[in-house]
């Protein structure tokens, strides 16, 4: 789908489908939807008045102009409220007209930006939703496409009637489309097969983005692990039939005086468990477990086309965890590469382990942060839900409130889980500096006082195990891969 923005009234617009929009409660609409209702000889107005269209959050009415506009029909999209009215309103409306305009076969779509009348949004911000509903809505898994051809739209118009407003509206399309593209990419990578998704797949698409977006990259194989002495993750990578990836991209790879911001992602791009076997069922589920890797690759790859002017690394360790002869097992005694000891309990504890060279691979970067996304735990979906929230542990303050800041305009959401102590003291060995799972209890606490022993500077983990993968269609995602994060990282960092 293009998107373009025009001037011009969106009454007169060459688009086979017009989209604008109405509050719930509002009787004689105004702005491009009152505009529309004239041309219209009043029908918006008497959909109003007979009740058929109440401006519900959601609803979706579809008119037929006949011939009173040059566009074969018109689908007036409800915001809800206005008191209850936000960005997340925008995206949601614009998801809901365009999967509609798309059931409806159009080829063309015009539509208004949501929510910068007076729904009271900046403009750019509105616009930026606008598009990313839009995008994200319409988001179609590869494999899907080729099995069946489903409708597709050709464009879809953003037009503007004040031309003062244009510039700011041009620039948050522009901004939607690109982390539009990372989410995309993001999903599309967890929806691929793991025999497909492979850690080499991986790195060949972190290639691809460093070429289009003019990044730095590096792929360490397993030899180059064992020159930095990165135990841990190569722990897990013994057992696996596909070679491990470590890979790393950066951004003003150059730019020493720019503040470095790490991202680190989980790519382990299939949990079998290892010898700790998983169950079989739903074990497919696993080859989600390389979301984190995703949501770095999709978020670097926007980064890069929007030439945010901040140095951004993004480090991905990517393997298998597979039995196997050759696998690591429990109660074998494993060395990080900052020399610290691991006694092995669970195979399947095996995320926190190639985060763990990781996390210590970041410092040389001096970062002013760190932020690490890793399907970690069940433990994580049991206190907080699937397709909820993800939990934040964060050593930092500032970059705690950073973080939540990004999550609330974005709607992927996180919630602070604490770092005690007590959790530390759960993975005490006697054998090693520490074990790589506690108890029963507080594993998603356990799991994130681990990370925190490799870690040396401000530090946020994010345990999205209950966000990466959806089992129900959200309002702008299919099934599948969520791309959660990419949004996240984008906004966290154009903060900055
Ligand atoms: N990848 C899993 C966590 C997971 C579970 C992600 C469900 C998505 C959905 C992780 O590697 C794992 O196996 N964690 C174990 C840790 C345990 C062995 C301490 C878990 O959560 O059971
Ligand atoms: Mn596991
Ligand atoms: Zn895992």
């Amino acid at each position: 789908m293009d998107i373009k923005v025009e001037q011009g009234s969106i009454e007169a617009s060459a688009a086979d489908t017009l989209i604008v929009n109405l509050f719930e409660g509002v009787t004689t609409p105004g702005g491009a939807t009152g505009a529309l209702d004239r041309a219209l000889g009043g029908a918006i107005s008497d959909l109003i008045a007979g009740g058929d269209l109440k401006g519900k959050a959601g609803e979706v009415a579809v008119l037929y102009p006949r011939g009173a506009v040059g566009a074969r029909r018109v689908l007036v999209v409800g915001l809800g409220k206005a008191e209850a009215f936000d960005v997340e309103g925008v995206r949601r409306a614009s998801a809901a007209a365009i999967k509609r305009a798309r059931d409806l076969n159009a080829q063309h779509v015009a539509t208004i930006v949501h929510g910068a009348g007076i729904g009271g949004l900046d403009p750019a911000t509105a616009a930026q939703a606008t598009v990313e509903g839009a995008l994200l809505a319409t988001y179609r898994f590869a494999a899907q496409k080729q099995r069946e051809a489903a409708n597709e739209i050709a464009s879809l118009t953003i037009v503007e009637y004040d031309a003062g407003r244009l510039d700011a509206i041009r620039q948050g399309a522009s901004l939607g489309e690109a982390v539009a593209g990372g989410v995309a990419l993001a999903r599309d990578l967890v929806n691929m097969p793991p025999n497909v998704a492979t850690p080499t797949r991986l790195a060949e698409q972190a290639r691809e983005i460093a070429a289009a977006r003019g990044l730095a990259v590096t792929v360490g194989d397993r030899a180059w692990a064992a020159e930095r002495h990165m135990g841990a993750f190569l722990a897990v990578a013994q057992g696996a039939g596909e070679p491990p990836a470590f890979i790393v991209l950066e951004h003003n790879a150059e730019r020493s005086d720019l503040p470095a911001i790490v991202l680190v992602g989980k790519g382990i791009t299939f949990d079998t468990g290892g010898i700790s076997l998983k169950p079989g069922d739903r074990m497919w589920e696993m080859k989600s477990d390389m979301g984190g890797a995703a949501a770095v690759l999709g978020a670097m790859d926007a980064i890069g086309r929007l030439n945010l002017p901040l140095r951004v690394i993004g480090i991905t360790p990517c393997t298998e965890n597979m039995p196997d002869a050759a696998a690591y097992r429990p109660a074998d005694v494993i060395t990080a590469s900052n020399g610290k000891t691991i006694e092995i309990i669970s195979t399947d504890a095996e995320g926190r382990m190639v985060l763990a060279d990781a996390l210590v691979y970041a410092a040389q970067y001096e970062p002013a942060a760190v932020i690490d996304l890793a399907t970690l735990t069940g433990a994580c979906v049991v206190a907080l839900g699937s397709g909820v929230a993800a939990g934040i542990f964060c050593n930092d303050d500032g970059l705690r409130d950073s973080l939540l800041a990004a999550a609330d305009a974005t709607y992927e959401r996180l919630w602070p889980l604490p770092l005690y102590d007590d959790y530390r003291r759960s993975i005490n060995s006697e054998v090693a500096d520490m074990k790589n799972t506690g108890g029963r209890f507080g594993g998603v606490g356990t799991s994130a006082v681990f990370l925190r022993e490799f870690t040396s500077y401000p530090w946020a983990h994010l345990d999205i195990a209950g966000v990466a993968l959806a089992e129900k269609p959200g309002d702008y995602a299919p099934v599948g891969g969520t791309g959660f994060g990419v949004r996240l990282l984008v906004e966290y960092l154009r903060r900055l």
